[in-house]
């Protein structure tokens, strides 16, 4: 059984996604279990090298997470042949030029989404990753998630027969931060630092579409921006011109239908942050980040509608919950594994830049819908 080191060049780890997601419990989190296990049994051990502007902040992390190797220089870190692989989950508006960077160098790559803040930077990117046979991940994490995977197992068993529709609502209030500290950076809510719902929130969307429910044919969006001013992380108030609300309907392959609702302006009265509820002739199922319940046609009430009675039954208890049959990861690590295995061995893996272009695309195409208030068709990528 061999060990293989992978030295990994991440960048942006000082940020919230970068630091607990990516650092602690994917990267460190792999070293610290001895590795990752390829099909051989051979095992590969992550080196990391932290890149930022504060060297303080690096010393910090390296000394909390025992990695040794920290750097302010980013052209000397990509310089060095052993580090192969290059990570950013740094702020949107700079991916693009970091990784044309990365890839000039060599390097292998795994990023954030979106992989840049408009299509055609986007496209040019997958373009020039195609023509140095850059291999290549974009992180599509929700489908890691626990309660998709139910999903997807339903799915795969044909629980829900002709698939007809699915409900999405993901959001949750995000404090305006004068009278309470926001949970999300300020960047988020200033379409000049690449920030917006849409941007952010249709990219996911459309992997989760594409690869639970049929692939993304068309996009009707509709925009908000709900908070105009909020107050940021130095107590300063400024002008939140970004979409913070996006009302969404798209038609997939196959004729299903989907809406989602997203949001950093409403207040949680669900069974999680976000939950989608999906509509079969045999079966529906309602999925949260990690519970998933189904009613089955066999088990499903007749209401009938009587607005003069208060309602009788009880809609939450005619679900039944679909067990934890098996024990689930990370969804940030599970797919770093995945990638890792896919350099070593060869396994199959579709999560790149091609797929995460595709987000970039349903994005735009959200923000046109918006803007010109209209359906847009989605039209299949050629690169
Ligand atoms: N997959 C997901 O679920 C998910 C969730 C949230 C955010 N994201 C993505 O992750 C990325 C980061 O989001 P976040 O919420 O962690 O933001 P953040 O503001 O917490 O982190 C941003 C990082 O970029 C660095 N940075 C910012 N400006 C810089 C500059 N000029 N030079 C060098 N470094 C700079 C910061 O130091 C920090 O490390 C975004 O692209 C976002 O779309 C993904």
């Amino acid at each position: 059984m061999a060990q293989h080191r992978l030295g990994i060049i991440m960048h942006g780890i000082t940020g919230r996604m970068g630091y607990n997601q990516h650092l602690v419990r994917s990267v460190c989190a792999m070293r610290d279990q001895g590795g990752v296990t390829l099909p051989n049994g051979d095992k590969v051990i992550p080196d990391p090298i932290i890149v930022g502007r504060n060297a303080e902040k690096l010393a910090e992390i390296g000394k909390k997470h025992g990695i040794a190797r920290q750097t302010t220089d980013l052209g000397a870190a990509l310089a060095n042949k052993d580090d192969t692989l290059f990570f950013d989950a740094g702020s949107t508006q700079m991916r693009a030029e970091l990784i044309t960077r990365a890839i000039e160098a060599g390097k292998d790559i795994y990023c954030e989404k979106p992989i840049s803040d408009d299509f055609e930077s986007a496209l040019k990117l997958v373009r020039f990753a195609k023509s140095r046979g850059t291999r290549s991940g974009v992180v599509q994490d929700k489908l890691s998630l626990p309660g998709l995977q139910k999903i997807k197992m339903l799915r795969d068993s044909g629980f829900f027969g002709r698939m007809l529709s699915v409900r999405g609502e993901f959001g949750y209030w995000v404090f305006e931060g004068d009278w309470q500290a926001a949970q999300r950076p300020s960047w988020n809510y200033r379409k000049q630092d690449g920030g917006g719902i849409i941007l952010d929130m249709l990219c996911h969307w459309r992997y989760v579409l594409d690869n639970l429910f049929g692939e993304v044919q068309a996009v009707s969006c509709l925009g908000a921006t709900h908070i105009p001013s909020r107050v940021d992380e130095a107590g300063k108030p400024y002008e939140a011109n970004a979409d913070d609300a996006a009302y969404a309907t798209f038609q997939l392959e196959g004729g299903v239908i989907a809406q989602i609702n997203s949001s950093w302006c409403t207040r949680v009265r669900r069974d999680d942050l976000v939950t989608f509820h999906v509509d079969g002739t045999h079966g529906s199922a309602v999925a949260g980040l990690t519970r998933c319940f189904t009613q089955h046609r066999v088990n499903t009430p007749r209401p009938v509608w009587n607005p003069d009675q208060p309602q009788t039954m009880p809609f939450f208890e005619q679900w039944d919950e679909v067990p934890d049959n098996v024990v689930y990861d990370n969804g940030f690590k599970t797919q770093w594994e995945d990638f890792v295995r896919h350099l070593y061995a060869g396994t199959p893996w579709t999560y790149d830049l091609l797929a995460g272009l595709k987000g970039v695309q349903l994005a735009e195409l959200g923000l046109k819908s918006w803007q010109e208030r209209r359906w847009l068709d989605v039209p299949r990528l050629e690169v």
